[in-house]
């Protein structure tokens, strides 16, 4: 058995870097500093020196991340907060849900035996068999969307422009994609868009309903209490809906869906949507936007990939890697055990780190580097184990076809000024990524 060290502690600066939204809109020293991280304390106690948040244990190490993602009754999602909350917004969240830790009760929240069960509902509905009869809906939503970004900008038909990448593309396509399969009609798609911001993006001063800087947590939980509130008032009324007219659609088949013989409760239901409404474009957008930035600064290698297609599946798995939206998840230890040799007791909070993990050199050989060629990628993007992502092949279907269309109609694209990153622990990526597109 390997020998038990003494638990390492994080000095206040690097708890603060760790814990602070601010951080994650600086990618490169985010990357140094988990770099430094993983290099001399792979699991490391982060106490908040103003003890804002619950102390947890940071885990940065791509084999470390691995084992508790696939120990799900070891490392439990449900009893604490899912995602990095301080003990403010932990404390409003079970007031408002009469005990949850979490806002939204949805499959990240929950464990065995509900979590599986509630799975099984959509699984099938998310593989690529059933997928591939609503591709040619997403090629077409691709190529509406290439078609509007050509045209964008200043300069006429075929001229070279400046365009902001994320308006245009990378925030409406994933957002249309994942509306269209839950049945919202497009006019009620920027509703959506900006509550998910809120509660996504709710650390971002650009993306908050208040532009204002620094919120104070109590004012930024209210922020994403209204968001959530609106989503579930609005999905009751879409699952209403579905219930007189079913379709075919996931929002159709969840709102007559039974459980252990019954209907989902309401909250379930509301979780259920709102975490393919939020979880399903925030996401996609941001690899997507990542994967145009990466190509926009290699010239040979957009002319790689746009000359040899058989390189897409690969762009798309490298954006994913190379931009690790989803930045961590959080876990409860269920027994006393250790960690790489950091004893960790039963009920401890652990931050299992992707972006940590993805960019680790045991695993990936100069990780910061974007290779559409990269082989084996087997990335933790997605996370592992009983959790990990539903839509995973929706979001690779998507970007794949998002891809060809953009390959087809660019003849280049170069930066055209500063991409500004989202301030955000949890949900991360480009805001704004202005390139100089040249249509083919
Ligand atoms: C590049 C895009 C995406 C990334 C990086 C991503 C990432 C993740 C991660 C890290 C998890 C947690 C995994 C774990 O705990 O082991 C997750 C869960 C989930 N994702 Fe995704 N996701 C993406 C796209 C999507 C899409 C398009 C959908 C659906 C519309 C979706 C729906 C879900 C759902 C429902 C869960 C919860 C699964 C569960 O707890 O059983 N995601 N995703």
């Amino acid at each position: 058995m390997m020998a038990t060290l003494a638990a390492p502690v994080a000095s206040p600066e690097v708890a603060i870097a760790v814990i602070d939204p601010k951080s994650y809109a600086a990618w490169d020293p985010l990357l140094d500093l988990f770099d430094t991280i993983r290099a001399e304390t792979p699991v490391l106690r982060i106490e908040a020196g103003d003890d804002s948040f619950e102390p947890f244990w940071l885990v940065t190490r791509y084999d470390d991340v691995m084992r508790i993602s696939k120990d799900n009754a070891g490392f439990l999602n449900a009893p604490r907060p899912t995602v990095l909350t301080s003990r403010a917004g932990e404390a409003l969240a079970r007031a408002v849900t009469g005990g949850s830790p979490n806002l939204v009760s949805s499959l990240v929240s929950l464990d065995a035996p509900i979590h599986p069960k509630l799975r099984r509902l959509t699984q099938d509905w998310f593989m690529p068999k059933n997928l591939a009869k609503i591709e040619a809906e997403i090629r077409e939503l691709a190529h509406q969307t290439v078609d509007r970004l050509v045209a964008a900008g200043e300069g006429g038909p075929g001229e070279t422009k400046v365009v902001d990448f994320v308006k245009e593309v990378s925030a409406p396509y994933p957002l249309h994609v994942v509306m269209q399969i839950l049945g919202v009609p497009e006019a009620d798609e920027p509703r959506m868009l900006f509550l998910t911001q809120q509660m996504f993006g709710g650390q971002d001063e650009d993306l908050n309903k208040s532009g204002v800087a620094n919120l104070p947590p109590e004012q930024l939980l209210q922020i994403v209490v209204g968001a959530v509130q609106d989503f579930e008032r609005y999905f009751d009324g879409l699952a209403q809906s579905k219930r007189e007219h079913p379709t075919e659609d996931v929002a159709s088949l969840l709102a007559n869906a039974a459980l252990d013989g019954e209907p989902l409760n309401p909250r379930d239901l509301a979780g259920y949507y709102i975490i393919l409404a939020a979880a399903g474009h925030d996401t996609t957008s941001a690899s997507t936007a990542g994967a145009m930035l990466a190509l926009s600064r290699d010239s040979a290698q957009f002319a790689r990939v746009k000359a040899d297609r058989s390189l897409l599946p690969g762009i798309v798995e490298e954006a994913i890697r190379w931009t690790t939206p989803v930045q961590h998840f959080m876990r409860m230890s269920a027994h006393d055990t250790e960690i790489a040799g950091v004893p960790i007791k039963a009920g401890d909070w652990l931050m299992i780190n992707y972006v940590a993990a993805n960019h680790d050199p045991a695993v990936f050989d100069d990780p910061r580097r974007f290779d559409a060629a990269r082989s084996p990628n087997r990335h933790l993007a997605f996370g592992a184990g009983a959790h990990q992502c539903l839509g995973l092949h929706l979001a690779r279907l998507e970007m794949r076809i998002l891809f060809e269309a953009l390959l087809d109609r660019l003849e280049s694209v170069e930066p055209a000024g500063e991409a500004k990153r989202a301030s955000s622990t949890f949900v991360g990526g480009l805001k704004t990524l202005p390139l100089r597109i040249t249509p083919a």
